[in-house]
């Protein structure tokens, strides 16, 4: 596709004398919200002060001077001067583009295929997989197709929380309540209720809590009872977990959670000590980031254990020798933006300047009723129980408005599915939005469904126009007004994923997709497409792009889009 920014910025260039480079004209050319002030503006006041004139007039020079070869149209309107680009030329070049590239349309080379781990999900073994989590796994998985198409080569890091002092309650309370057919048949719910149990208990007992030392201790010593109940505790909660990342059709590159890190911290430490970093504070070991405007980094406790803060130190410096990463990434919530700003700040003191090439991409809270979640207040969400609500929901959708559709059941799980993952990624990462199952699975409004639905409605006119491919080295000059904004919007997608990907944020194409299925949609409602006249091929030609840049779109979500629905 031409790049046509630069073709009125060429045109602007030439009818004008120099005053201004087509670099710097470049960067002062608009587009025009409105379509009837054209496909792109130059604000001619940026020349007032140089000719002295008034902006008005140097508008309305300008567009006598501009040559107009290649557009439909120059118009002044006040002190623009707005450029109406040739409507079949566009369509011909757009078209041909996407129906060339199909699902490559809009790839770019920008990462030069390097790579770039993505820390996401992260959940802690042996409690149920929170909201958060949820959010994590989906944008993290958004961000590295996203990174993908972009020419990166993602790396998926599930950083599970699998290590820590709650190990030891956790074989303790396992050793005095648990039951081996239990954990298999239910693994989170019953280790969950072995903990909450301990923690009940060791109010009245604390013994307890020493017996739970003694079991860390233990694992933290290689003991072979305490580390095979350990590996078995990490196998079944994972095993939990992967049906969820099934359903939700997301998979992993590496499991390296926090323990993985076990050896690879005293190195860390030993960096600090030899940089003169580490500090002695009331028995703790700490970096002091003041310099930072930030609290100091808590490396080592009193009793010598180490912290959150040194695994992801000895995590970064692991991903950096492993990868050699152009960015490494962690989609983390909001809450623990403090801990990442450490981190960066630390890594900066150690020396490393590759830790500005570490991003912390932060994300907002779920919230019920207007109400923070919370397991203790019982305002809780289980994941499970939302698939399974979004997908029955969408069963009945899809029994009223097409009974006879075939594999029904197959549907109404990516209906189901994608919509939860929509309706998550639609909103800027950063927003806090409220969860309501029934708004989630709308056919219509600005859902999921709604833009899977419109996918699948271009497919059926290509199917009853009996097309299965549309020749792509055909030239499609489509000149009907109605089918403009859909064309131009086609047209914006590789800038588009561009801007999602520099600003780590899906819900730019998650909104590019529901403003391109309105339009579409426009479109179809005011023209009218299986008619047989000489714009019949050129209007099909459409069709099969637009279905081609919303499926693209969708799978750049981690949505799919069934071809009937
Ligand atoms: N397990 C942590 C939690 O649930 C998230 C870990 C995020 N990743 C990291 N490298 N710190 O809060």
């Amino acid at each position: 596709m031409k790049d046509y920014k630069q073709l009125v910025a060429q045109a602007v260039y030439t009818a004008i004398d120099g005053q201004l480079s087509e670099e710097e004209i470049m960067a002062k050319i608009e587009r025009p919200k409105a379509l009837n002030l054209g496909d792109y503006a130059f604000p001619a006041f940026v020349l007032a002060k140089v000719l002295r004139k008034a902006p008005q007039m140097i508008a309305q020079e300008l567009v006598e001077k501009i040559d107009k070869t290649g557009f439909e149209k120059i118009e002044a309107v006040g002190p623009y001067v707005n450029f109406f680009l040739d409507k079949a030329e566009f369509s011909a070049d757009i078209l041909n583009d996407v129906l060339v590239n199909k699902e490559h349309f809009g790839d770019a080379t920008t990462g030069e295929n390097r790579q770039v781990p993505i820390d996401m999900s992260s959940p802690n073994i042996a409690k149920p997989m929170s909201m958060g989590h949820l959010r994590s796994t989906v944008i993290g998985n958004s961000i590295a197709l996203l990174m993908e198409k972009s020419g990166y080569k993602p790396v998926k890091i599930n950083h599970l929380g699998d290590w820590g002092t709650q190990f030891g309650k956790l074989m303790r309370a396992y050793e005095l309540w648990g039951s081996e057919e239990e954990v298999k048949n239910d693994p989170i719910n019953s280790l969950l209720g072995y903990y909450v149990r301990f923690h009940k208990e060791d109010v009245e007992n604390p013994e307890l809590d020493e017996e739970a030392r003694d079991w860390f201790k233990r694992l933290e010593d290689g003991d072979e009872e305490a580390t095979r109940l350990w590996k078995w505790f990490r196998e079944e909660s994972l095993k939990a977990f992967t049906t969820v990342y099934d359903r939700l059709g997301i998979e992993f590159d590496s499991y390296n959670g926090e323990a993985f890190y076990n050896d690879k911290m005293d190195e860390v430490v030993e960096i600090l000590e030899d940089k003169g970093l580490l500090q002695e504070s009331q028995g703790a070991q700490i970096v002091d980031l003041s310099e930072y405007d930030l609290n100091p980094a808590l490396i080592k406790k009193t009793d010598g254990a180490t912290l959150y803060i040194t695994r992801d130190l000895a995590a970064a410096i692991y991903r950096k020798r492993t990868y050699d990463f152009a960015q490494s990434l962690y989609v983390v919530g909001n809450e623990q933006s403090n801990h990442f700003k450490q981190l960066k700040a630390v890594l900066k003191e150690m020396g490393y300047d590759w830790s500005d090439d570490i991003h912390h991409i932060p994300f907002g809270l779920i919230t019920q009723g207007g109400k923070k979640l919370s397991t203790r207040s019982g305002r809780v969400i289980l994941l499970e129980k939302v698939l399974d609500d979004a997908v029955s929901l969408a069963q009945e959708q899809i029994e009223t408005k097409n009974p006879s559709l075939a594999n029904k059941e197959q549907v109404a799980e990516e209906v189901g599915v994608g919509a939860v993952i929509f309706h998550d990624l639609k909103n800027e990462r950063l927003n806090n939005f409220d969860f309501d199952l029934e708004e989630v699975v709308r056919f219509e409004g600005e859902t999921g469904p709604y833009v899977q639905y419109s996918h699948a409605r271009a497919m059926s006119i290509l199917r009853k126009a009996g097309v299965k491919e549309i020749d792509p080295s055909k030239a499609y000059r489509l000149t009907d007004e109605n089918a403009w904004e859909t064309l131009r919007l086609l047209g914006d997608f590789p800038e588009t994923v561009a801007r999602a990907v520099a600003e780590y944020e899906p819900s730019v194409i998650a909104k590019y997709a529901i403003h391109l299925a309105k339009a579409f949609n426009k479109y179809y409602a005011h023209s009218k497409i299986l008619v047989e006249d000489d714009q019949l091929e050129a209007r099909l030609a459409l069709v099969a792009s637009v279905a081609e840049v919303l499926k693209e779109s969708l799978r750049l979500l981690g949505v799919s889009a069934p071809d009937e629905m």
